[in-house]
């Protein structure tokens, strides 16, 4: 299988696995524990959590360790939601769905901010949202097109407006760099098989200083921010894939991707007639090609392409049998009946050239044939959105 889904999931690396072995069998001590075998898992976690830290830029302790991503998302959302005062919960119009169901199920108004025809949050009209806001979560990268969003300008308005702000960094930690002192974020969340760690573990960053409200309560586990027995063997490896993460951003692996990519779409894009790029050319992931194909239907694509061993994913979110255009697509103003053409490739450091280049000749050849064999209809196919 040629894998191009990286924004769904990331291959595991093969020293993650390694570290996190020992945690599950020989050392099974609970990190809590007084005796040597906790003492070493403890020691294991802290190092993770240093780990962990450097890739964003933040301090070991203000790393704390969640479940997943989607988790880390809840617990920075609930703490601002309960410590803010009164005013509207502002969000951009493309945010995951941990962001937007969570504000959907609060207590207090929710500003969805609209983005422009390239998928970047449109900063004038949040900044008139911040002037009735209580907090702001922004998305540093979007999960379905790669879209950078201008993260430096949003967090100087709701600075000026006196906001705190959360940052959903999962789809760009590990792809480009993060730093949240640079940023001044208050809450940061990641998750660990997004930049080729574990499934299951994830962490959120909480600002030094910052009033925190856990969610989350019992046995006082990471300094009472995030109770229950920690998954060592998963924050060990996650800390592994983070180390290894920063070194490969440091040596150039953004670059590297980003020309695969670039290849991959010069080949398809000059091959393909009615080939259109989605999202915003310049700022976006080094590892993310949103492409439409006209008059392809997504779904027949995404069967075809797997018969050839290419994993991708639907541009569009067709759940539980009902075609949709994903409410990001939407907000960007993709027309239904392109957004149902759309296709999600994404790259990441352990693709090869080579593999991607025949990836794109799969995906010229998987077109001709939904062209010459497609009629009319287009079949329900349920996708969820990683
Ligand atoms: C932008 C974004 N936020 C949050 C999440 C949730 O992360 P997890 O899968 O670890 O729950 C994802 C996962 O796809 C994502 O892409």
């Amino acid at each position: 299988m040629i894998y191009l889904d990286a924004n769904a999931t990331t291959v595991m690396l093969p020293e993650a696995l390694e570290a996190m072995l020992p945690w599950l069998q020989g050392n099974h001590a609970n990190p809590s524990g007084v005796y040597r075998a906790a003492r070493l898992a403890r020691k294991a976690m802290d190092e993770a959590r240093g780990h962990v830290a450097e890739l964003i830029g933040a301090d070991a302790g203000e790393i704390v360790f969640t479940g997943t991503g989607t988790e880390s998302v809840n617990m920075a959302l609930q703490s601002l939601d309960e410590l803010a005062g009164e005013g509207s919960a502002v969000v951009s119009a493309i945010e995951h769905s941990a962001v937007l169901r969570f504000v959907e199920n609060a207590k207090r108004n929710v500003s969805k901010i609209p983005v422009d025809a390239g998928g970047r949050l449109d900063l004038d009209a949040f900044e008139a949202a911040c002037k009735t806001a209580a907090y702001v979560s922004v998305m540093s990268a979007n999960n379905e097109t790669g879209v950078i969003q201008p993260l430096t300008e949003v967090i100087s308005i709701a600075r000026e407006h006196g906001l705190p702000i959360h940052c959903d960094a999962v789809q760009a930690a590990g792809k480009i760099p993060v730093d949240v002192r640079r940023e001044a974020i208050d809450l940061l969340s990641i998750s660990g098989h997004k930049f080729h760690g574990p499934k299951g573990v994830g962490a959120l960053y909480v600002r030094s200083g910052l009033d925190f409200h856990t969610m989350i309560h019992g046995g006082g586990q990471e300094s009472g921010r995030r109770s229950g027995t920690e998954n060592v063997a998963g924050i060990v490896a996650m800390g592994e894939a983070a180390r290894l993460a920063k070194i490969a951003l440091e040596t150039g692996s953004a670059d590297r991707v980003r020309e695969m990519r670039d290849g991959f779409e010069k080949l398809v894009m000059g091959s393909v007639s009615g080939c259109m790029r989605n999202g915003d050319i310049t700022f976006r992931l080094p590892n993310t090609s949103h492409l439409s194909f006209e008059s392809c239907d997504a779904a027949g694509l995404l069967i075809l392409l797997d018969e050839a061993g290419v994993a991708c994913s639907a541009g569009s979110a067709c759940m539980t049998g009902k075609r949709q255009p994903s409410h990001v697509q939407l907000a960007m103003g993709i027309p239904d009946v392109r957004a149902k053409t759309s296709l999600r490739f994404s790259f990441s450091r352990l693709n090869t050239h080579d593999e991607v280049m025949q990836a794109a000749e799969k995906t010229i050849r998987a077109v001709e044939k939904l062209r010459s064999v497609q009629g009319s209809g287009i079949g329900p196919v349920a996708i969820h959105y990683g």
